[in-house]
């Protein structure tokens, strides 16, 4: 596994352009087996999630081509409709594809996805899902397999606002004879990505970023050609590099929108946040309150954000809080916090920090891919050298974040 050598102390100066949004384009590539013709997909960030979400759907047929700005995505020839274990078991986000199978072909096949670095991952939520739509689901040796005559449209109450539940219900309801409602939908910008993108192809679908979604069942879907939405955990990625490291940056390509609970933390952390159209600049060079925050699903506190802010808050000055409340062990990456010197105490979904002047460069593995961050982060700012080792977790939802870095004056390398 590949490491990041960083020197820390510098500030961050200058400005960065914000990747396509790995949280969209992954269902947005599930999509595009629905309409068994062309997708052009443009900002489709280039990590390591989106090339195997590629390599699947070229395992099951499809042909991808990349081109200068773009993908082209071409499913007429599906023939498969299995999803491998090995590759359910290396991206779980891959559980997607199960949606559009089962829209499309009536069938698909995938092992349990198996728990992952946050947490267990449960899939009951999809599963109930295509049960209420008549799908037939049959569990055996590991396996899940889905079959149906037909697919029905109905009401599907979700018992939490499941991003990948909501994201497999629309799916598998695109093509379904009669109208699908989805209650208690999650409300992710993500989903308004996917419903824009589904569209465009053709299909009938309204309400994505409320908690009630609409799919009226339609026979044909037609070619089609999308850009990706920015990714808004990238874009709060940065803006706490920024303010760990006292910094000064511009982020272009960004909708401020998707982040307006991110600025508002970070302002009342005393950053200078200025929103202009497509770009949002930080200013960080007063020293950083502490502060108290929660995660919940959109448009609360997004988790995905949960340990890039806990690894700011280190040295802010003040006792910090964080709250976990979406995933039951999304902390995995604090003891290699402490050993950088941050002083956290971690009790069930509760994360106390506790600010301290400076944290110190130390060899640190990365747990997750966000965790992974979040240390890249506190190296970032630590008196020293620090390793961080187990860096293929970043390069799956990050598109060139060493090179990113470096170019804000970032003193950190890729061996
Ligand atoms: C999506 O994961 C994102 N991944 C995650 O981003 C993000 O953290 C999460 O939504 C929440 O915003 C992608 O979009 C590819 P959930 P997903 O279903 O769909 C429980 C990143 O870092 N649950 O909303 O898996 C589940 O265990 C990744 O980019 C069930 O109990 O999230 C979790 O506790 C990490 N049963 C909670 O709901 C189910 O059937 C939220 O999960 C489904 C989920």
């Amino acid at each position: 596994m590949g490491k990041y050598i960083i020197k820390g102390g510098k500030k961050l100066e200058g400005e960065v352009r914000i990747s396509g949004s790995k949280n969209a384009a992954l269902p947005i590539l599930a999509a595009t087996i629905l309409n068994s013709s062309k997708s052009t997909l443009y900002n489709l960030p280039d990590i390591h999630d989106t090339q195997m979400m590629l390599e699947i759907l070229k395992l099951l047929g499809a042909k991808a081509e990349k081109k200068k700005n773009k993908v082209i995505i071409d499913t007429s020839k599906i023939s498969k409709y299995e999803i491998p274990e090995s590759l359910m078991r290396q991206m779980r986000s891959s559980v997607i594809l199960a949606g559009s199978l089962i829209g499309k072909y009536k069938t698909a096949t995938f092992s349990y996805p198996g728990g992952c670095d946050i947490g267990s991952r449960p899939i009951d939520l999809h599963l109930k899902g295509f049960e209420k739509l008549g799908i037939a689901i049959q569990k055996e040796y590991g396996n899940i397999n889905c079959v149906a005559d037909k697919i029905i449209g109905e009401k599907i109450d979700l018992d939490f606002p499941s991003v990948g539940a909501t994201e497999n219900i629309i799916l598998a309801s695109v093509l379904a004879e009669g109208q699908t409602i989805i209650n208690n939908a999650a409300r992710e910008p993500e989903i308004i990505d996917l419903q824009n993108f589904l569209n465009k192809m053709g299909a009938k679908i309204k309400g994505a970023g409320s908690n009630q979604i609409i799919v009226q069942g339609v026979k044909t879907l037609k070619e089609v050609s999308y850009n990706i939405m920015p990714d808004r955990i990238e874009a709060g990625t940065f803006l706490c590099a920024a303010a760990i490291t006292g910094g000064n940056i511009k982020l272009n390509e960004v909708n401020s929108e998707h982040i307006t609970p991110v600025i508002s933390k970070l302002e009342e952390a005393n950053c200078k946040i200025k929103i202009e159209k497509n770009s949002v600049e930080i200013n960080a060079q007063k020293k950083l309150k502490s502060l108290e925050i929660k995660t919940m699903p959109y448009p609360g506190f997004p988790t995905d954000l949960q340990s890039l802010f806990v690894s700011t808050l280190t040295v802010a000055k003040g006792t910090s809080l964080m709250v976990e409340n979406i995933f039951e062990n999304r902390y995995k990456y604090i003891p290699e916090l402490v050993r950088m010197g941050a002083k956290i105490m971690v009790e069930g979904k509760s994360a106390v920090i506790k600010g301290v002047r400076k944290l110190y460069g130390a060899n640190v593995k990365a747990t997750d891919l966000r965790g992974g961050a979040a240390l890249v982060l506190a190296g970032l700012a630590a008196k020293g050298v620090t390793n961080v080792e187990n860096i293929e977790y970043i390069l799956r939802g990050y598109e060139n974040f060493d090179i990113k870095l470096q170019k804000l004056g970032a003193n950190i390398l890729l061996e």
